[in-house]
């Protein structure tokens, strides 16, 4: 057997072993066919009875005060049901975010915010009613532009993910100045957007007192008890239905207004409501990833060993909530050395709340460390991927083991595959045609976090089991994958096995974000099923009583015994691109992602992830750029024409690698997450290849044509 398997000979495994386990073995989705035929059913997709359709009036002003709402128009226009405003709309109880307090004050903290809603018997008719609200304002001053210099920058203690703001280790100044090759740089990303095909939307109605919703969200069990305390309802009073979702990529992982618009316009109304943003709110009030500034020094020995490393992030939040990115973490984990300083700066503007977005804090932190990386082995003439090799480590910056790190394999086996040997280091020493050829190499790393889940196994008379767990399944294949992990566990084949996501009746599942799903849901489905196994052969001698055998299993204990580790996954990202001096043109050769993720439970569904997260990756380097107009604080890039994202026509070639890896300190199937990995090092992987093509170092993404001919000499 070869050291590493590759997607078509893990699908020739699969197909061997076909009769043997479940878990590794090569299966389309479950809901493939709904889908292509248009069965499956998303949030905006349950017509009911006496539908009324919202439609939101949105400030046009990044800071101020509405004086005035004359809704008196828009209320005269045929089929509008009702408008609500800060002035008639119900009391919502404050909790955690304050940007789901809608309709709550007159006070617009970010251009886009929801001012009033208008409710109409039809779609139209609701836009044209919104057209008609007249508010008047009082706008103010507005600071919307992120500087490394700005004054109100400050330090939180704790950043994204509950992490350490700093860690720092050793001394670095005193590192950095006996080292033998130094690099200091700054990197810049802009402001990203998600987004996801589907947009974020809800259908709602109340019922006797009951609020159901549709919605389209990564966590159905954090909407529901965000919507129980904001209309003080007890939680089981709350259903949240999200049976399909069109992606999120961290933009449905916490509640956004539109939920909580929809259920208080159904609530005014009388009626179910329908709420689907148009494509330009997301941009507002969907999240974004925060543009970063970060300042990376390196500092190594004669032989390449790191002795001194410095991540300085600098990001921005909104005035309204909190949110500091965790650009700094990724370099707790690749390489720390002896001497570290990593830290993180974050200032409040009048912006729209930023948020989680694919890998946050990995995926920007991996651009700066990984391109500083590139250039710390262009200073010492070393070779960028023995460079990585070299500077392995065992232990975290904060002293923790890897509970398992396949760094150096994930790298080794992919030069092995790319073709790195032998690879010309001077930039600019190839050319085919008009064309400039470069390869770059990064590392990968995502953390392989595991939250609490409860799932619940049943056993029927007819020798069926149904096994429920509350995943959201955003297109990743979640419910193909518990099924796998269901019909192990309980030792049947897999048709026997009927699997409910998607609802938060259920029972509480953590989200479908930083790629803890799978994870955390298939230990909870895992525990259910196997206690269902022992009790149906303790009790029932391995038979179902007529009245069926059911078991709810929950984690929270068996994750908390877990030992101190430090888990991640790792890969090693390689990029082969090609450059049009004349024109700046930057197009993608071939890329492959070589990735050590734990046990791999399905290698289609894996593959299909990590080559999408790749090709974001790609997409960050080239392409995606938010542009805000610093006078009005509005994101103007607000559609898919002027906001690019990387179509089938920029990817001609992407490889995915799964390393086998065992690692005994993650869970029952010995999974790390996949759904960030892919992207974390992508963007550093291209830039280092647009360094190797041209002799330009761009660190400012993305990597357009007027950037790079701007640089280029002559
Ligand atoms: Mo992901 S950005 O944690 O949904």
């Amino acid at each position: 057997m070869t050291a590493f398997v590759h997607r078509d000979q893990a699908r020739d495994q699969a197909r061997d072993q076909a009769s043997e386990q479940a878990v590794g073995r090569a299966e389309p989705r479950l809901e493939a066919r709904a889908k292509v035929t248009g069965q499956a059913r998303y949030a905006d997709d349950h017509p009911l009875p006496g539908s009324a359709y919202a439609w939101p009036v949105r400030a046009a002003f990044a800071r101020g005060r509405i004086s005035t709402v004359d809704t008196a128009d828009a209320l005269a226009v045929d089929g509008v049901v009702c408008v609500i405003w800060h002035g008639n709309a119900p009391r919502l109880e404050p909790g955690d975010d304050p940007d789901l307090l809608v309709l709550q004050s007159p006070e617009v903290w970010y251009y886009g915010q929801v001012i009033a809603l208008v409710v109409a018997t039809t779609l139209e008719r609701a836009q044209e009613g919104a057209d008609l609200v007249t508010v008047r304002t009082d706008p103010m001053a507005a600071d919307t532009v992120l500087r490394a210099d700005h004054p109100g920058l400050h330090e939180p203690e704790i950043v994204n993910a509950g992490l350490p703001g700093r860690v720092d280790t050793g001394d670095f100044d005193a590192g950095f100045a006996a080292a033998e090759v130094r690099v200091d740089a700054t990197y810049r990303t802009p402001a990203e957007h998600h987004n996801p095909m589907e947009p974020h939307a809800t259908t709602a109605f109340w019922e006797r007192g009951q609020l159901t919703v549709f919605d389209a969200t990564q966590a159905s069990s954090s909407v529901r008890d965000t919507l129980a305390a904001l209309f003080e309802l007890p939680p089981q009073l709350v259903r949240v239905h999200n049976e399909h979702v069109g992606g999120g990529f961290g933009s449905k992982g916490a509640p956004r207004p539109n939920v909580v618009l929809a259920a208080m316009a159904a609530r005014c109304a009388g009626r179910p409501v329908h709420l689907a943003l148009g494509r330009s709110m997301l941009f507002t009030m969907g999240g974004y990833r925060t543009p970063t500034i970060q300042r990376i020094r390196l500092g190594a020995d004669a032989d390449g060993r790191l002795v001194a490393l410095a991540h300085e992030s600098v990001t921005q939040t909104s005035r309204l909530t909190e949110y500091t990115e965790q650009c700094a973490a990724v370099s707790r984990v690749h390489y720390p050395p002896a001497n570290l300083t990593t830290s993180h700066r974050v200032v409040a503007l009048d912006v729209p709340p930023p948020t989680w977005m694919r890998a946050p804090g990995e995926c920007p932190g991996s651009f700066a460390l990984e391109s500083a990386i590139d250039e710390l082995a262009v200073a010492g003439s070393w070779d960028p991927v023995q460079l990585r090799i070299d500077n392995d480590t065992a232990r975290d910056a904060e002293g923790r083991p890897f509970s398992s790190r396949h760094l150096v394999e994930c790298l080794r086996a992919g030069a092995d595959r790319f073709g790195w040997a032998g690879r010309d280091p001077h930039p600019g020493s190839r050319r085919e045609g008009r064309w400039l050829l470069g390869t770059g190499v990064a590392a990968s790393s995502f953390p392989a976090i595991t939250w609490p889940s409860t799932a619940t196994a049943r056993a029927t008379a007819d020798g069926h089991f149904e096994v429920a767990v509350n995943a959201a399944d955003i297109g990743t294949g979640a419910r193909t994958v518990m099924r796998q992990i269901a019909a192990d566990a309980l030792g049947v084949d897999e048709p026997s096995v009927q699997i409910r996501v998607g609802d938060s009746d259920i029972g509480f599942a953590t989200i479908a974000g930083g790629s803890m799903g799978t994870s955390s849901w298939g230990w909870a489905v895992t525990k259910a099923c196997r206690l269902l196994r022992e009790r149906l052969d303790r009790e029932h001698h391995g038979q179902c009583p007529p009245e069926g055998v059911a078991v709810v299993a929950d984690t929270t204990a068996d994750l908390a015994a877990r030992g101190e580790y430090a888990r991640h996954a790792f890969g090693a990202q390689f990029c082969a691109v090609r450059v049009d001096p004349a024109t700046g043109e930057v197009r993608l050769d071939r890329m492959l992602g070589v990735f050590a993720a734990g046990r791999i439970i399905n290698p289609t569904t894996a593959e299909s992830q990590l080559a999408g997260a790749m090709t974001m990756g790609v997409s960050m380097a080239l392409l995606e750029q938010s542009v805000l107009d610093a006078r009005t604080g509005d994101f103007v890039t607000d559609d898919l024409a002027s906001y690019h994202v990387a179509v089938n026509a920029d990817i001609p070639r992407i490889d995915v690698t799964f390393l086998p890896e065992a690692d005994p300190h993650l869970n029952p199937m010995g999974s790390k997450g996949i759904g960030e990995l892919g992207i974390v090092g992508a963007a550093a992987a291209v830039a280092n290849a647009v360094h190797h093509a041209t002799g330009v170092r761009i660190r400012s993404l993305p990597i357009t044509p007027a950037a790079l001919l701007a640089a280029m000499p002559g």
